[in-house]
């Protein structure tokens, strides 16, 4: 794309963005030749079809599998069968374990050629996790086939049909999201997506909101996975610029502000400015405001802000070798963030919002902030340089500054802020930390109903003094080997402003190194943070 293409920048206020020289991307010796951003600005949801089973073509069937077995749907595709499935499982080849699939060639006995029984586990515990593992079985089983899948419902589960088919929906698409883009092997090795989805069930319109909306929420997921994949010669601070610029564009009432060192300047946001100053790819903060023509409850602006770090290499406080290119799924949050007040635009809720997202790579260098160093962060306060490795709740001071002052009411970031946190809940459950019950138990709410799990964490007063420095206002880093999570909650705390706020610690479950067992089946990116962002905003309305 050319950056001559987005100029020029307006904000929602009408005021035009200075912009002294291009926010957006330069040449860059390390650059990958062909930036894939056309590729991920151009996906679409997977169109879903809702039909009674038979009625329309599919190039597999899928039939969810409960313990003990003998649910409805299978029952009647074993008849067709002549009792292949029962002999089966007689033999345990099949047995409905949550997440195994079986797939078999009909052979003319159906009206789809092929059948996978997938699995869910015991009756009476399968939940929406287990259909969403469910579906990625399929998927994955479903590999070198693609095409167009048919699943079937099943009323005797303890799971609502709308549930089911949101579930299935979900499962079926982030399960099959493929993280090898870069790979130049052969087409015909790359493995195959579903690229339609038909439900077998008569149409109602709750199963159909819930099919489609399940739909676009899991395409925005695996929107946000191809970020977070992106190697960081391909994704810096502008690159991840003209994505956001290009999403905006394909939303009406979404658009895209984008300030860079000369703006960050003026705003006197030096945390932010700091951290990227040790590599040549400048920080951006990337601002997008999602105005709806009717907004409900209109003096709430939900702000989301995300913790962007392209590459976090640890700056001088250099981390070490081991899995260090994981670093590249330090902007996670932000692209949750992103991709997240993209699908509450896709989904037209008539909530306000803005994002903004503190974009900068973490790079030692002659330039670079030190050790010792003291930045004054927008809101004035002072901040004690200890760690340059504890970069986030730098560029979130500014990021959540600027979001009040855009007039954010309630806020949430989210950010892959600890080590710690990870340690502490694996790759499952993001922590997080909230200054108001309220806000907390409607981010947890969210949460849950979601799939994008988190877990309360204390934010008492008393941890306060742990962040104080001898010099400044506060520091970014301790020498305590204990409770860093907290200590990075009670310092971004400082910056959030008046009104709630929740801060999401999501260094876990936002960027994956191994299949976690579920529907989320490869390493790397999960797009964390884009279903909980539209369920929050979606119980505001
Ligand atoms: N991006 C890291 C945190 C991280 C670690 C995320 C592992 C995902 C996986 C963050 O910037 C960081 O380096 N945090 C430090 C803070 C410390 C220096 C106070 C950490 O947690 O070690
Ligand atoms: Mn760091
Ligand atoms: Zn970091």
């Amino acid at each position: 794309m050319a950056a001559s293409s987005v100029a020029p920048i307006v904000g929602l206020s009408g005021r035009p963005a200075s912009l002294p020289c291009s926010v957006f991307a330069r040449p860059d010796r390390n650059d990958l030749a062909a930036p894939a951003t056309d590729t991920i600005a151009r996906a679409v949801a997977v169109p879903i079809e809702i039909a009674l089973p038979g009625q329309t073509k599919v190039d597999a069937l899928a039939v969810p599998v409960a313990q003990p077995l003998g649910g409805e749907g299978a029952r009647i595709v074993d008849e067709k069968l002549g009792g292949r499935l029962a002999k089966l499982a007689e033999s345990g080849e099949l047995r409905g374990d949550r997440g195994e699939a079986l797939l078999l060639h009909s052979n003319g006995d159906l009206d789809a050629p092929r059948l996978v029984a997938v699995g869910l586990g015991k009756r009476e515990h399968v939940d929406a996790d287990a259909l969403r593992t469910a579906g990625a079985a399929a998927a994955q089983a479903l590999s070198r086939v693609g095409g167009t899948l048919g699943w079937l419902l099943d009323e005797s589960l303890p799971v609502s049909l709308p549930e089911q088919a949101r579930a299935l929906v979900e499962g079926t698409i982030i399960g099959g999201y493929s993280p090898g883009r870069w790979k130049t092997q052969d087409a015909d090795k790359q493995p195959r997506a579903i690229e339609r989805i038909v439900l077998g069930h008569f149409d109602t319109q709750e199963l159909r909101e819930a099919a489609d909306q399940a739909a676009l929420l899991a395409e925005r997921t695996n929107r946000a996975r191809d970020l977070a994949n992106m190697p960081p010669n391909e994704l810096n601070p502008s690159t991840l610029a003209e994505h956001a610029q290009v999403l905006a564009d394909e939303h009406e009432h979404l658009t895209a502000e984008i300030l860079g060192p000369a703006e960050m300047n003026e705003l006197g946001m030096g945390a932010l400015a700091a951290v990227g100053r040790g590599s040549r790819n400048e920080p951006r903060l990337v601002v997008l405001r999602y105005e709806p023509p009717q907004a409900t409850g209109s003096e709430l602006v939900l702000g989301l802000v995300g913790k962007a770090i392209t590459f976090d290499a640890g700056g001088i406080s250099l981390k070490p070798a081991g899995r260090m290119e994981d670093m590249k799924g330090d902007m996670a949050g932000g692209a949750g963030t992103l991709h997240g007040i993209g699908a509450i635009a896709a989904l037209q809720l008539p909530v306000r919002a803005i994002a903004v997202l503190a974009a900068a790579e973490n790079l030692p260098g002659g330039d670079a902030f030190r050790p010792g160093d003291i930045l004054r962060a927008a809101n004035g306060k002072t901040i004690e340089i200890i760690n340059t490795d504890a970069e986030g709740r730098l560029v979130l001071a500014d990021a959540l500054w600027y979001a009040r002052r855009e007039g954010a009411t309630h806020v949430l970031d989210l950010a892959t802020l600890t080590g710690a946190m990870e340690l502490a809940l694996g790759d499952l459950y993001a922590g997080f930390f909230a200054n108001d019950d309220e806000w907390r138990d409607r981010v947890a709410a969210a949460g849950e109903r979601s799939g994008d799990l988190l877990w309360p964490f204390p934010m008492h007063e008393r941890y306060r003094r742990y962040v104080d420095s001898t010099f400044a206002d506060m520091k970014n880093g301790s020498t305590l080997r204990q409770g860093s999570p907290v200590l990075a909650a009670k310092f971004l705390e400082e910056f959030a402003g008046e009104g709630p706020w929740a801060h999401v610690d999501m260094a876990g479950p936002g960027f994956l190194e191994r299949s976690r067992g579920d529907y989320y089946r490869v390493p790397g990116g999960t797009g964390y943070g884009v279903r909980l962002i539209a369920e929050l905003a979606r119980g505001l309305v």
